[in-house]
């Protein structure tokens, strides 16, 4: 099977079952449906699809595997939802439809994003099987620096800060690598963390999702640029337009190419063992570099 099948089964297996997940957690009020609606709106699914390769790997259950995946993509839906906020990157649409201040209210888009958040700790804290109990918590503290002050909130705050100002190269792999590599790097390494496993396995796990997710952003800006809306289901064009300081605007296309390519062929060398009883994992991120196409 190849990747884009692979991940597209995935993806529905996915939906099918954390659609049934929420329909059990949530209600009929505003609040709910909002949270619904940014959550179950044609993501694609990706962040999923690393936990369960990981998951493969480190060989946890595919019940806690899919509780881990439902947790992240409510993170990443409620950092949508205030992404797309007009006092931040101001989008009307997202994945196709209309963002969800837009299609709700900005007040109502505001605490979505919040609940979702909340729900992934609900989840992580209280639907993972795993019994110990200090696994578990190792595996939460470890979400919170991903995704807070260190991590996807402070790179959202720097890209933010970052618009019309010229920056080096470093200081946008730094932002990209908090706002976008940082959830990346939990959704491969959480199945590691979860199995106990040893320290050089954890550190594997953590470094090609970072890797994963910088190539993932680098190539996001590249599909702003380039990309119709009927493609990406986002408005195209969005990131000159706001001024947004991407390594793109810095460098051009084929260096940022260039760049991704030299990142990954770091990695393989440094990680041949792994990533040979592995092949998949160099064919993800070639994925990585092929959404270009
Ligand atoms: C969009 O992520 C935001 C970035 C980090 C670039 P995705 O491209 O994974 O968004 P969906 O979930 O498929 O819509
Ligand atoms: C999003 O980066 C990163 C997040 C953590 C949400 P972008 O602002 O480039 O994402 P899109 O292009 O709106 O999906
Ligand atoms: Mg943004
Ligand atoms: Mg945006
Ligand atoms: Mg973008």
């Amino acid at each position: 099977m190849n990747l884009n099948t692979l991940i597209n089964v995935n993806k529905k297996k996915f939906d099918i079952k954390f659609k049934k997940l929420l329909k059990n957690k949530l209600d009929q009020s505003s609040l709910s449906k909002a949270m619904f609606y940014a959550s179950m709106n044609g993501g694609k699914r990706i962040r999923p699809f690393l936990v369960m390769e990981s998951a493969k790997i480190a060989k946890i259950s595919s019940y806690d595997a899919f509780i881990i995946a439902s947790c992240i993509e409510c993170i990443h839906s409620y950092s949508l939802i205030h992404d797309d906020l007009p006092s931040m990157d101001d989008d009307d649409y997202r994945r196709g439809k209309l963002s969800t201040h837009k299609k709700f209210n900005e007040a109502t888009a505001i605490l979505a994003g919040d609940a979702l958040h909340d729900l992934a700790f609900e989840l992580i804290s209280g639907n993972i099987n795993k019994k110990n109990n200090s696994t578990k918590l190792k595996l939460i503290n470890y979400l919170s620096l991903c995704i807070g002050h260190k991590g996807l909130a402070l790179g959202q705050a720097l890209d933010l800060e970052f618009e019309n100002k010229k920056l080096s190269k470093n200081k946008i792999l730094d932002m990209y690598s908090r706002k976008t590599g940082k959830l990346f790097e939990f959704s491969f390494s959480a199945p590691f963390i979860l199995k106990d496993n040893n320290k050089k396995n954890i550190q594997f796990a953590k470094e090609f999702g970072m890797l994963f997710g910088l190539i993932f952003q680098v190539i996001d800006d590249l599909i702003d640029e380039i990309g119709t809306f009927k493609k990406i289901g986002k408005t195209p064009g969005k990131d000159v337009e706001q001024g947004k300081s991407t390594l793109l605007q810095l460098i051009g296309k084929k260096q940022v190419i260039d760049l991704c390519n030299n990142k990954i062929n770091t990695f393989i060398k440094k990680n041949k063992n792994k990533l040979n009883q592995n092949p998949i994992l160099i064919k993800m991120l070639e994925f990585g570099m092929d959404r270009l196409n």
